[in-house]
C-alpha cells in the first residue's frame, strides 16, 4: 500500500505550460508527408498542412513549437524558403539522409501552421554557417510592422501585418552539428549575433543560447560566466536512449532489463537539469536566465527497412512512462525550467503522430500529452509520498512517482508505476472533501504492444477506477501504467 498526501494550499510555484512545447525539424517525414502535403496534395489539407495530422494535433493544445531544427537550423538558409515555391532553391539536406529539400516550406508556410495549431512560434537561427546580416534580416523580416524593404518585401509574399515572435534561438547544438565550436568561442559569435536581433514588435525576442549537451558542465558554466546579461534563455538538449549511441535498442522489441534501463536513463535527466541549474544559480541567483530543454525524449534504432537518415521510431508504454518521469521531473523544476520541447511531433524519434501515405496513427505518447494538459500553467502542489526504489546502473528508479497542481480551482495528479510487474495500490489523501473525480488511465497487455495503422487503438486512454471516501481516494495502478486525476 502507497500513501500519497497533497497539500492543497501550498504553492510550489508555475508549471509553465512551455514545457509541453513541441519540435519540428526538416527530418525525414516530420515536415513533408507528416504535417506538410502542399495544396495540390491529395490528401485533405487547409493551406498545405495536413487536416488529420493538424486537428489531431490542436486537441493537445500545443503551446509552442520549435523549428526548423535542430541540426538542420545551422545549416538552412531562410531567403530559399520564401517566394513562389516553384522557384525556390533545392538543397541538399546533409544531416538528415542527404535528401532533396526543395524549401516548400518555409517561413510562411511555418507561421501558417503555427495559426492552425494555435501555437507560439519559436525559432532557431542559423550561427553555424549564416551569417549575422542573415540572421538579424529574418527577425525584421517577420516582425517589422513599418516601411522597410524587408517588410515590403513580406507583403509582396502575401503577409501584409508582421507575425508575432517572442522565441527565437541563437544557433542549435553549436558544441556539435552547429559548428564544433568551442564554448569560448560560441560565446564571443552569440554576444555578436544576438546584438543585431532587434525587437520591432510589442515584445521584446526571447534570446536563447545554444546550451550544453546532456552533462557537459564546462559549457553551460562558460556559457553564464560569458553571457549572463545576454541571454534570456540557455537551451539543453537530453535524450533517453537505452543501448549505446551506436546500437540504441530497438523501439518495439524490447525486454524487462531494457525497459529498467530505459527508466533509469530517463531518470538522469534529474541528474543534469539539477546540475546545470546549480551552475545557473552561481551566476544568477535571480534566476533571470531559463533553463529551455529544446530537446528531449526517447531515441531508439530507426525501425527496421526505414532510412536511417530519417529517425522514425514507434512508441510503446514504455514511451509513455518515462515521458511522465521527464515530464515530473521538469515540473520539480519550474524555478529554472520554463520551456521543453519533446523531440519530434510527427514521424521522427518520440512522435506525437506517425503517418503512412494518406494513413495517420496517434502514439501513446500522444494520448500522455493530452491527459497531462492539466498542468498547465498550473501551480505546483506539493506532493508526500512513499515509494519503493529499484537501483539500475546505479541511479535510483521510483517505482512511483507523483506530480500534482492546481488551476481553476481542479486539481491534477499524474502518477505513474515504473514497475514491470506488480501493480501499485495508492491511498491519495487530500486535505479537502473530493467532490468528483475523474480517473485516466495508459497502460498495456504487453510492454511491445503499440498502435499501428491496422490496429490505432491497442493503447488509448481508458477509465481507472477508483473509490472515493471524503478526503480519500483509492487506486490501482496496473504495472507499466500512467494515470492522470482530474479532481474537483
Ligand atoms: O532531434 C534530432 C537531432 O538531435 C537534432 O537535429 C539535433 O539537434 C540533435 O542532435
Amino acid at each position: 500500500m502507497n500513501k500519497l498526501k497533497i497539500k492543497t494550499n501550498t504553492d510550489k510555484g508555475k508549471i509553465s505550460r512551455y514545457i509541453y512545447g513541441q519540435f519540428a525539424e526538416h527530418l525525414g517525414r516530420c515536415i513533408y508527408e507528416g504535417l506538410y502535403v502542399g495544396e495540390e496534395s491529395d490528401i485533405k489539407n487547409v493551406n498545405g498542412m495536413r487536416s488529420d495530422v493538424v486537428n489531431a494535433l490542436k486537441e493537445l493544445d500545443i503551446p509552442v513549437l520549435r523549428w526548423p531544427g535542430g541540426c538542420f537550423a545551422d545549416d538552412y538558409h531562410w531567403r530559399d524558403g520564401i517566394g513562389e515555391r516553384d522557384k525556390r532553391p533545392y538543397m541538399v539536406n546533409t544531416n538528415w539522409g542527404g535528401v532533396v529539400e526543395n524549401n516548400h516550406f518555409g517561413t510562411h508556410e511555418f507561421f501558417e501552421l503555427c495559426d492552425q495549431l494555435g501555437a507560439e512560434p519559436y525559432i532557431c537561427g542559423n550561427v553555424g554557417s549564416g551569417s549575422v546580416k542573415e540572421m538579424r534580416d529574418w527577425v525584421e523580416y517577420m516582425t517589422f510592422g513599418g516601411d522597410s524593404p524587408l517588410a515590403n518585401e513580406r507583403r509582396a509574399n502575401g503577409r501584409e501585418e508582421p507575425w508575432k515572435l517572442k522565441w527565437f534561438g541563437v544557433g542549435n547544438e553549436n558544441w556539435g552539428c552547429g559548428g564544433n565550436m568551442r564554448p569560448e568561442y560560441y560565446s564571443d559569435l552569440y554576444r555578436r549575433y544576438q546584438t543585431f536581433i532587434r525587437n520591432y514588435g510589442d515584445e521584446p525576442i526571447f534570446k536563447i543560447a545554444g546550451g550544453p549537451d546532456k552533462f557537459d558542465y564546462n559549457w553551460s558554466e562558460t556559457l553564464m560566466r560569458e553571457l549572463t546579461q545576454f541571454m534570456d534563455g540557455m537551451s539543453l538538449h537530453y535524450y533517453t536512449i537505452p543501448g549505446t549511441w551506436e546500437n540504441k535498442g530497438d523501439s518495439i522489441d524490447f525486454d524487462e532489463r531494457d525497459w529498467y534501463v530505459t527508466m533509469a536513463r530517463a531518470m538522469r535527466m534529474e541528474e543534469a537539469v539539477a546540475n546545470h541549474a546549480a551552475v545557473m544559480d552561481r551566476y544568477d541567483p535571480q534566476k533571470n536566465v531559463a533553463l529551455i530543454v529544446d530537446e528531449w525524449g526517447t531515441w531508439y534504432d530507426v525501425m527496421p527497412g526505414t532510412n536511417p537518415g530519417f529517425l522514425y521510431q514507434q512508441n510503446t508504454i514504455r514511451d509513455v512512462v518515462s515521458a511522465m518521469l521527464t515530464l515530473h521531473i521538469f515540473h520539480k523544476h519550474n524555478d529554472r525550467v520554463l520551456m521543453a520541447n519533446i523531440a519530434q511531433m510527427v514521424n521522427v524519434l518520440q512522435a506525437m503522430v506517425l503517418t503512412e501515405g494518406e494513413k495517420m496513427v496517434l502514439t501513446p505518447t500522444y494520448y500522455l500529452f493530452k491527459l497531462m494538459k492539466g498542468h498547465m500553467d498550473g501551480q505546483r502542489l506539493e506532493v508526500e509520498y512513499n515509494s519503493e526504489e529499484y537501483e539500475v546502473e546505479g541511479i535510483k528508479v521510483p517505482k512511483l512517482s507523483a506530480s500534482a497542481s492546481r488551476r481553476n480551482g481542479e486539481i491534477t495528479l499524474s502518477v505513474c508505476n515504473t514497475s514491470c510487474n506488480e501493480p501499485a495500490r495508492l491511498d491519495i489523501d487530500l486535505d479537502m472533501t473530493v467532490n468528483a473525480v475523474d480517473a485516466q488511465m495508459l497502460a498495456a497487455d504487453n510492454m511491445n504492444d503499440y498502435n499501428d495503422f491496422d490496429e490505432p487503438d491497442k493503447i488509448v486512454p481508458k477509465e481507472l477506477e477508483c473509490s472515493v471516501n471524503g478526503q480519500n481516494i483509492s487506486v490501482t495502478l496496473p504495472p507499466m501504467s500512467a494515470a492522470v486525476l482530474s479532481i474537483k
